[in-house]
């Protein structure tokens, strides 16, 4: 397993790959990996010769100074974990290597990032979509992998490598999940003892909201959300919606879209977790 920290070394060595005709994998990540992030590496050895993992906290994604100061850096675990997986490389760059190379690009949203992540965290979708073009111009993958857990985030890079990067599969893997239904998060190490034992009341409430949609209203079902979560310890509702899987809008009457997500953030304490599940696919 090669780890390089500069552009210029990683390319040489991806020239030699793609000699050889060889395919490759792109896992893209901010590092304090969990078993998540290693379930996208395992997808993608399965499915490419070569396999790339990334690690940089991507200060522009942040919205929140505290969340990016507080996001947990774990590199030498990160590595050995990595190792265990056979991944194949590990590109670690500095902020120095990679700011030069993000160009002011607008993408054009449409409407995915006026709602849920985009609304209550200003600028972080042009965070996003603004480094991984760049990590996929320095890496040009056959796939790149994105787990469903951040499901607007996967919507919106698959919209946006169909128009800017045709040639790059987007690949989905489902949500991991702790024992107890927790989403799997590099943001639960910051959970109290305490807090971390009623985090997985999220996925409950997420499994309810899926019986109830048989003999309930969605408007009944989001007023019945905001109580269920606001009346438990530590937490506190962001959002909750129930949207088209496709467009992201959020949807008034079951009828209204044959693909439906559920979506949610929530304070646990200080610490802001998101999830989701489909309704109907
Ligand atoms: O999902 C993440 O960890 C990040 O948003 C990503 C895709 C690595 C871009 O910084």
């Amino acid at each position: 397993m090669n780890i390089y920290r500069e552009i210029s070394e990683l390319q040489k060595e991806l020239l030699e790959i793609n000699q050889k005709s060889s395919s490759v994998g792109f896992v893209p990540t901010m590092g304090a990996l969990h078993q998540g992030h290693l379930a996208l590496i395992e997808k993608a050895k399965q499915e490419n010769d070569f396999v790339i993992c990334s690690i940089f906290v991507n200060r522009i994604q942040f919205n929140n100074i505290e969340d990016y100061e507080k996001y947990p850096q774990t590199e030498n675990k990160d590595i050995e974990l990595l190792k265990e997986k056979n991944c194949d490389i590990i590109f670690i760059p500095t902020e120095k290597e990679i700011f030069p190379n993000i160009d002011n690009f607008f993408f054009n949203f449409e409407n995915l990032d006026k709602v849920m992540e985009g609304k209550f965290r200003q600028g972080h979708f042009s965070g996003v979509v603004k480094v991984v073009k760049c990590f996929f111009e320095i890496i040009n993958p056959d796939r790149a992998y994105f787990g469903e857990k951040d499901f607007q985030q996967l919507t919106i890079i698959k919209e946006f490598a169909k128009q800017n990067f045709p040639t790059i599969e987007i690949i989905a893997c489902s949500t991991v999940r702790e024992f107890d239904g927790l989403a799997m998060s590099s943001r639960n190490v910051r959970l109290t003892e305490e807090e971390r034992k009623v985090a997985p009341f999220i996925y409950k409430t997420l499994k309810r909201v899926k019986e109830k949609k048989i003999n309930e209203t969605v408007n009944d079902i989001k007023q019945w959300v905001i109580k269920e979560i606001d009346s438990q310890q530590f937490m506190s509702l962001e959002y909750f919606e129930i949207s088209s899987s496709l467009t992201l809008q959020p949807i008034e009457k079951w009828e209204d879209s044959k693909n439906i997500v559920a979506c949610i953030a929530v304070f646990v304490g200080n610490v802001r977790l998101i999830d989701n599940i489909i309704i109907e696919n």
